[in-house]
């Protein structure tokens, strides 16, 4: 069967799809030769995510999956959440994000924080959601240089090393990503 992933993403399509072959068939909007950007414009992870996956349902008549990412800062309301990307201004720049939360987050004992993903499926146009959190540290300066975004600053409950000191695999065992696809892949797996 055909799965279609609201992604623009190969890394992420790649990751994915190996872990649904070969029952499903997974393809970015790219291949399905749609290089729209949907617009994000929800107030909540979920929002987000049920925007991506409804447009695509709606616009291609192909079963459906997105993801939508934040991280929430407990000291700062659960900011930058939905907002994560685009923390410091529209360029993107993780390292400006970084630098944002470090700044904000001067002086402050409390530094819990957690990733958390959303993810949602219209599966023959019924819908299911799926959410993974990982609980962490904000470090107070930067350590490691893999992974992407805020892994620098990052360190997981239960861990020393920070997101960006960990390989890849390590990563996507405990990660928000890595156990919302988890609950994805279980769902689909016994339909
Ligand atoms: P997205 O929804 O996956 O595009 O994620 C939104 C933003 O959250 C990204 O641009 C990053 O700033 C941040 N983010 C998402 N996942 C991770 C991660 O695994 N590590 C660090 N930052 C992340």
């Amino acid at each position: 069967m055909k799965l279609v992933f609201a992604t623009h993403n190969p890394g992420k399509l790649q990751e994915v799809r190996e872990l649904l072959a070969p029952d499903y068939e997974v393809i970015g909007l790219d291949e399905l030769g749609d290089h729209d950007e949907i617009e994000e414009t929800a107030m909540t992870l979920e929002g987000n995510a049920w925007i991506k996956a409804r447009t695509v349902w709606q616009k291609h008549g192909l079963s459906c999956f997105s993801d939508d990412t934040g991280l929430e800062i407990a000291a700062l309301d659960n900011a930058p959440g939905v907002f994560s990307a685009r923390y410091a201004g529209p360029s993107k720049d993780a390292d400006a994000n970084m630098d944002k939360v470090l700044l904000k987050l001067e002086g402050s004992s409390n530094r819990k924080a957690r990733f958390r993903t959303a993810v949602a499926l219209v599966f023959n146009g019924n819908e299911h959601l799926f959410e993974g959190t990982v609980n962490g540290e904000i470090s107070t300066s930067r350590s490691g240089s893999k992974g992407f975004g805020y892994d620098p600053i990052f360190t997981p409950h239960g861990y020393t090393e920070s997101f960006a000191e960990m390989d890849a695999k390590t990563k996507n065992e405990i990660s928000h990503r890595g156990l919302a696809i988890k609950k994805l892949v279980a769902f689909l797996k016994a339909h």
